[in-house]
């Protein structure tokens, strides 16, 4: 059975980790791989839709069919998912978006001082609450890693962020997060009701996210 029921939508994706530069040659990051948005792009494709990746740093090769955005800071990703979110029907946002960039980026490599150095760090925008906050009939899906309090606080995002709903996972449980092939995702709505799903590869995850997505899109766009 091949299902095109994406076919006609255009599905956003954030991926992979942003990267904050200080000066030319340093930066502050994570070790997000790009895995689960990669996986979302394949299999929203192979389900027919059009597909914007805007990916930070990866290693991966992008799905062939994909409009591939290749991005280092939060303000490049914000840039590119603000500049396609009009024509788009279902945002999925997978990125590991580094929460603060330097107030001053140097544009000399900054040399070793004897002492402590202090660095100024402000807040990276909210590229999910920002789309979030324009969202009309579309459907929006959002990640949340926690270690603690994850269904609450993972509600409270979707919530406040005005997602559909969330996926939480947890960095410290095996199988789950950061570079692997598979993951473990609890459905989270902004109500709080949670859906803990099995241990799935990431494609598996991705699929049934869309599924999810879909159900959505058509119960908003009834006419
Ligand atoms: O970092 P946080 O836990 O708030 O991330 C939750 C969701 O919001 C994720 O889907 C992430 O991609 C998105 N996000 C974003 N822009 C940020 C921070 C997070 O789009 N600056």
């Amino acid at each position: 059975l091949s299902l095109k029921d994406l076919a006609g939508r255009h599905v956003l994706v954030t991926a992979g980790p942003t990267r904050e530069y200080l000066d030319p040659v340093r930066f502050i990051s994570n070790p997000s791989s790009g895995k689960m948005g990669f996986a979302v792009a394949e299999r929203a494709l192979a389900r027919g839709a059009r597909v914007t990746l805007v990916s930070g740093p990866s290693h991966l090769e992008a799905p062939p069919g994909a409009e591939l955005v290749r991005v280092e800071s939060a303000l490049e990703m914000q840039a590119a998912c603000e500049a396609a979110w009009d024509s788009v029907d279902i945002g999925v946002l997978t990125a590991a978006v580094a929460d603060y960039r330097a107030a001053q980026r140097s544009g000399e490599k900054q040399a070793k001082a004897a002492g402590p150095l202090s660095v100024e760090l402000v807040p990276n925008p909210d590229i999910a609450a920002g789309l979030g906050a324009r969202k009309g009939a579309r459907v929006l899906v959002g990640f949340a890693m926690e270690t603690h309090a994850g269904v609450e606080r993972a509600a409270g995002k979707a919530s406040r962020k005005n997602l559909d709903f969330i996926l939480l996972n947890y960095p410290t449980r095996e199988g789950s997060g950061f570079g692997g092939d598979d993951n473990e995702v609890t459905l989270v709505t902004p109500s709080g009701e949670a859906q803990a799903w099995p241990r799935l590869s990431k494609l598996e995850v991705a699929d049934r996210l869309l599924d999810q997505a879909v159900a959505g899109l058509r119960a908003k766009q009834q006419p």
